[in-house]
């Protein structure tokens, strides 16, 4: 299925293709992984397979993944980093990508995004730094994490091209909403803690499907999400389970599986996006004028 221009994602095969590269769908998040237990966990994964790598200034776990990286083909691999709110002025973001390439010891990142909105930092100056960024191409893709429809509906008048959300997503939490609104404008969603932090492994509904299909609650939350054609990021620093997380494609969920999951994912609430978060105050988040502060 095509989601965009740059963007195609197949879940019959496990894989998507961006810019004419293809990847397993399945990407690796870090966090919390730093040291040489992410060091280990990233080799591990680009073992198994994995080719997405996703990291953010506040992992602080760069040189850790620049040593796993150490003899894999550069152009193979699709790495997402992300610049903390502190830091979305202008010159903060151009030194922070700085920074962030020289510590992953590359020259280029394939996605860059905006961890959090600040409300305080106009998203329009932010994006057209991250532009500036594209244009010299040491990015090649732009991004926003955490946000809602109206963060993105404003975030999109800008005219700078976003090519990925990465939103919080699992059986616990969906934002339907954006999941449309992203679709309808060609934008495509990663999902971040797509096991709920493993909490979605104990769950009797996905091991009830799981039973049938002979697979584990995760492997059936992860087929969820790229049935919904979205991008998954599980992290863990388990072998078995690095392993077992990509294990996705030999079935396929049926409509009335999906729709039992979406309505627990419905009903469900949101870990971050909330109140005290990057100088948000409860609901005013989600309202379109004071999502981004325009001056
Ligand atoms: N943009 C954002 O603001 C944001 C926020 C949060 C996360 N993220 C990204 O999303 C990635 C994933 O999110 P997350 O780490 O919060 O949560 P997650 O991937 O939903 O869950 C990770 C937890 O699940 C366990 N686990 C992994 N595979 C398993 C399996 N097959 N069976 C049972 N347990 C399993 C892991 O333990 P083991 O290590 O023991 O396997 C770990 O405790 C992060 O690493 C990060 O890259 C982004």
């Amino acid at each position: 299925m095509h989601l965009s221009d740059s963007v195609t994602l197949d879940p019959q095969s496990g894989m998507c293709q961006i810019e004419g590269m293809n990847y397993p769908i399945v990407g690796f998040g870090t966090y919390p992984l730093t040291d040489e237990v992410c060091t280990r966990s990233v080799r591990e994964a680009l073992n198994t397979g994995y080719r997405i790598i996703d990291t953010a200034t506040r992992y602080r776990n760069f040189e850790a993944i620049a040593k796993a990286l150490k003899g894999i083909d550069r152009q193979s691999v699709y790495l997402i980093s992300k610049v903390w709110p502190d830091m979305l002025q202008p010159l903060d973001v151009l030194s922070d990508l700085e920074e962030t390439l020289k510590r992953l010891q590359i020259d280029y990142l394939d996605a860059y995004l905006v961890h959090w909105p600040n409300s305080q930092v106009p998203i329009e100056k932010t994006l057209r730094a991250m532009e500036e960024l594209r244009q010299a191409k040491k990015i090649h893709h732009i991004g926003l994490s955490n946000v809602s429809v109206n963060h993105l509906k404003k975030a999109l008048e800008v005219g700078v091209p976003i090519t990925w959300v990465q939103v919080e997503m699992h059986p616990f939490f969906c934002d339907f909403e954006l999941l449309k609104f992203c679709r309808e404008k060609s934008i495509a969603l990663q999902a971040w803690s797509p096991l709920g932090r493993g909490v979605i492994c104990d769950d009797g509904l996905l091991l009830k499907i799981g039973k049938k299909y002979d697979k584990t609650p995760a492997q059936i939350a992860l087929r969820w999400i790229i049935q919904h054609l979205c991008m998954p990021l599980p992290s863990s620093k388990n072998k078995e389970h690095i392993h077992e997380n990509r294990e996705i494609t030999s079935f396929a969920l049926s409509i009335e599986e999906m729709q039992e999951i979406d309505q627990r994912a419905k009903i469900g609430k949101r870990k971050r996006l909330v109140k005290e978060k990057a100088g948000f105050t409860d609901e005013f988040d989600f309202s379109y004028e004071e999502c981004w502060n325009d001056s």
